[in-house]
């Protein structure tokens, strides 16, 4: 269903909710409320621009708060696609998401050479090197923020330092936290908090945190209240967390493309103070992202990867990768027409690169310059 669509299903789940519940249907309408705000939480996930993201964002939180205190009935939620969901008062379980399988370390990203520094001394040396961390009170793990445009490897880089350390990583999307256990994601925090403190390193990631911990989080209306709530607990965890027995290592790292919308309390010292701009590739890590797509593959000897990624001047590390699988999606094409070896020719390049549009704006790279040197914009 494209995003049109949603918009339709959702007015009808929600006006249909309201109907049941004006027949005093309450089981009935606490379900459609439930798919409204499933339908809300998806379309402002899939959204294009801020406002929308966060109109439909708050309306999902608006119902549920609303479901929280009028259709109580605790019974499972069927969504409309006859999956069975889960009770939302019902504790996630978190999981650690890498596997061995899907490993990735620092040799595998381009760059980045600030936040691999800040790792080797918040963590790999006092880890490799613990009589010395101590002679300097040192202890592993910590806070840090990394911002920067979409795609430039944010997420990446967070999934490399866990293999990198050899750490359990627990990824959670801070907005689908608040939406979906509105009222309760103080209890999830507590939960993710205690799940990840039983392996003795973890690393928990929190992507999209300007959604839960944005300035706009001034207590008065329901999902602001909830934001709030989220802020304090973190707060609490944050400034309390001690190394346990089983956890020697705890590494928090958030994630943001808006930073200047976080509260400040966040970012004191202590907090998430050290905040780490992760920003376009420059020439060399261009180059090492399009050799790792496409060096060693079968290429005619006019096909230049130097070019290439000289011509990417000014995209995120995602679009390289992406340009580049897109350009040997070309002979691939060619060869499970003919069943023989194609190589990438010159020509595959040039189409590919001619219809190329860069999303990251040269103003929207100026406004995270101007953050990086001022502290706000
Ligand atoms: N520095 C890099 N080195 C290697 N690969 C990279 C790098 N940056 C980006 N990539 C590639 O681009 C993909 C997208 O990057 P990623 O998801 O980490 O971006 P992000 O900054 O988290 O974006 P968003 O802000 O939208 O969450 C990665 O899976 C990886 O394949
Ligand atoms: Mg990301």
């Amino acid at each position: 269903m494209n995003n049109a669509g949603k918009v339709e299903a959702y007015k009808s789940f929600y006006e249909q909710a309201k109907q049941l519940y004006a027949e005093g249907d309450i089981p009935g309408a606490r379900m459609a409320f439930l798919r409204a705000a499933e339908l809300a939480n998806d379309i402002s996930k899939s959204a294009t621009t801020h406002d929308v993201k966060m109109e439909y964002y708050r309306l999902a939180a608006k119902i549920l708060d609303f479901v929280k205190t009028h259709c109580s009935k605790k019974e499972p939620i069927k969504s409309g696609g006859g999956e069975q969901k889960g009770d939302m008062d019902e504790i996630a379980s978190f999981k650690p998401v890498e596997s061995d399988e899907n490993k990735v370390t620092f040799d595998d990203v381009a760059g980045l050479e600030d936040v691999k520094d800040e790792i080797r001394y918040k963590v790999l040396a006092p880890i490799s090197n613990p009589d010395l961390a101590k002679k300097y009170k040192i202890k592993p793990g910590g806070k840090i923020l990394l911002y920067g445009p979409p795609g430039t490897g944010k997420t990446f880089i967070a999934r490399a330092i866990a293999g990198e350390v050899d750490a359990k990583f627990f990824a959670v999307n801070c907005q689908d936290l608040i939406s979906k256990y509105m009222g309760e994601s103080s209890k999830q925090l507590d939960a993710l908090f205690e799940t990840a403190q039983k392996n003795e390193r973890a690393i928990i990631f929190f992507d999209e945190f300007d959604s839960v911990a944005s300035k706009r989080g001034d207590g008065t209306t329901g999902v602001d209240a909830e934001m709030a709530r989220f802020v304090a607990t973190f707060l609490t965890k944050v400034d309390g967390f001690k190394q346990s027995k089983t956890c020697k290592m705890l590494l928090l790292i958030a994630a943001t493309n808006r930073p200047w919308a976080i509260d400040t309390a966040m970012l004191r010292g202590g907090r998430f103070d050290t905040q780490i701009y992760v920003g376009l590739p420059d020439y060399k890590a261009r180059l090492f992202m399009v050799n790792k797509t496409l060096g060693d593959l079968p290429l005619d000897s006019d096909v230049s990867l130097e070019e290439i990624a000289d011509k990417l001047e000014g995209f995120g590390g995602g679009d390289v990768v992406a340009i580049c699988d897109r350009i040997k999606l070309e002979a691939y094409k060619r060869a499970v027409k003919t069943g023989e070896i194609h190589n990438i020719s010159f020509k595959d390049v040039e189409k590919v690169l001619k219809g190329i549009k860069n999303v990251i704006s040269v103003e929207e790279v100026e406004k995270f310059e101007k953050y990086r040197v001022e502290g706000f914009i």
